[in-house]
């Protein structure tokens, strides 16, 4: 099948990629020259495990291509999926300015019958408003707008994408039910369904599983921090509940709060939704709250611990990605805890094996970057671990002890078990455990 894929970034790129991979004929297009250029070369803009590879095999086999000629890619293309940006605007709300844009342009550009479909995460109504849009120059007969969420989680997103664990498709027509289904059945051999439902459902099953995901760990979080002032430890009590099936096991760990470029903007954006249509969203914006407050939890125990001065006091960060795996940083929890500690007077020392460089350009020279995790401790009061990357899982803690000014570790990921910190000589704060 011939698909276009507008817009290359994180979501644009591993789903022309992936579509590539299972046969198909693909054509990115962005205006971004530069990037078009890095990708024809078979570089990708982002760290994700395993996407190079394919992406180098897919050029090799000449099933990818890359381009900035919306024209001609749109031509040639059944499917053109729109992956374009949607940020946050000041009010929180999603930013339709490039899917509506785009969708002018592809008003004037079709002649053929064609699929356009939303793979960004957007509000409920999108679909229809990228449909009026097109009506406005082409008959119904010439296009299906079809909302075909993604559930992607960076770092394990070629995966998710080859194996997902459901596809939702939002269309009520015939026509691109038929192909959608086509496009989809090499992913789904398993078994694994591919829910078809009406557009403004399928755009709702996003908000709500990444909602509902981000209720998950408010709840964890406000537990542990219950569990902390109750004496219990939130590791047995999340294996405790985390049996029960209609619980599950998954997204029960307690944290510094969730970060990333999606639940923060998404949560967000359905309690205004929620607002638009004068629904008091309580509980969603209870997760908001908690957030945030959670944010600032190892900071506040930090300072207890040095009786509320850190003027001075020199701190090394392990982790700055908002999650292992990633070198995104966008609402990343370290953001808001260096913006802290800088603004309690101390000196931060960083290290992260792939997100310095984003780091960097935000903080620039208000930071020491280190290139070891062991060079980072040099001159540290303290350590702290905001990213569970596997390479802090078992450290040289002789080596820790040595380089740091104290042995005094605050963990925001709880990375390491109490037994072993105690055995180790270690002052050591996590979330949840009393130590
Ligand atoms: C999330 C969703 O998991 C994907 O299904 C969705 O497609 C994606 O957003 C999106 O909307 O594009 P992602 O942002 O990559 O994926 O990251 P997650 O793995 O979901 O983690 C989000 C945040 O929650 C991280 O800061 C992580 O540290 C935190 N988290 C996660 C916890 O604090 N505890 C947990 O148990 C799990």
């Amino acid at each position: 099948m011939k698909i276009a894929v507008i817009g290359t970034g994180y979501v644009g790129l591993v789903t022309g990629t992936c579509f590539a991979e299972t046969g198909n004929q693909v054509v990115c297009v962005d205006v971004d020259q530069k990037k078009i250029a890095a990708l024809r070369s078979g570089k990708t803009p982002i760290y994700e495990p395993g996407l190079d590879v394919l992406l180098a095999r897919n050029i090799k086999e000449e099933r990818i291509s890359f381009t900035d000629d919306l024209t001609k890619a749109v031509e040639d293309a059944l499917v053109i999926f729109l992956a374009l940006p949607t940020p946050a605007g000041a009010d929180g709300a999603a930013d339709l300015k490039y899917v509506l844009q785009v969708a002018e342009q592809l008003g004037s550009l079709i002649t053929t019958y064609k699929i356009i479909v939303n793979k960004s995460t957007v509000p409920v109504g999108t679909a229809e408003k990228v449909s009026a849009i097109l009506s406005k120059r082409l008959s119904s007969s010439l296009f299906d707008v079809v909302s075909n969420p993604e559930f992607l989680r960076e770092g394990v997103a070629v995966d998710d994408f080859l194996k997902p664990e459901r596809v939702v498709i939002g269309t009520t027509s015939e026509r691109a039910t038929k192909i959608m289904a086509d496009l989809y059945s090499p992913f789904v051999r398993q078994g694994n369904p591919i829910y078809f439902m009406d557009a403004r459902s399928a755009e709702m099953t996003k908000y709500a599983a990444n909602s509902f995901l981000a209720m998950k760990i408010s709840f964890m979080n406000e537990i542990a921090n219950l569990c902390e002032r109750t004496g219990a430890n939130v590791d047995w009590v999340r294996i405790g509940i985390g049996s029960d099936q209609r619980i599950g096991k998954r997204f029960l760990f307690p944290g510094i709060g969730y970060g990333g470029s999606c639940f923060p903007k998404d949560v967000l954006a359905l309690n205004l939704t929620a607002q638009e249509h004068e629904y008091d969203f309580k509980l969603l914006q209870s997760v908001l709250a908690v957030n945030t407050l959670q944010k600032k939890r190892l900071v506040q125990k930090l300072s207890q611990y040095f009786d509320h001065n850190l003027q001075g006091r020199q701190f090394a960060l392990w982790g700055l990605a908002f999650k292992p795996e990633t070198d995104d940083i966008r609402d990343a929890p370290s953001v808001d805890i260096i913006g802290e500690l800088l603004a309690a007077g101390a000196t931060v020392k960083v290290y992260d094996p792939v997100a310095t460089e984003n780091v960097r350009q935000l903080f620039g020279d208000q930071l020491l970057y280190s290139e070891s995790q062991y060079e980072a401790l040099q001159d540290a009061d303290a350590l702290l671990i905001l990213t569970e990357w596997s390479e802090f899982r078992n450290p040289d803690f002789e080596k820790i002890k040595r380089n740091l000014k104290a042995p005094v570790i605050f963990d925001g990921r709880n990375v390491y078990a109490l037994e072993k910190m105690k055995e180790q000589g270690f002052h050591y704060e996590s979330i949840g455990r009393s130590s």
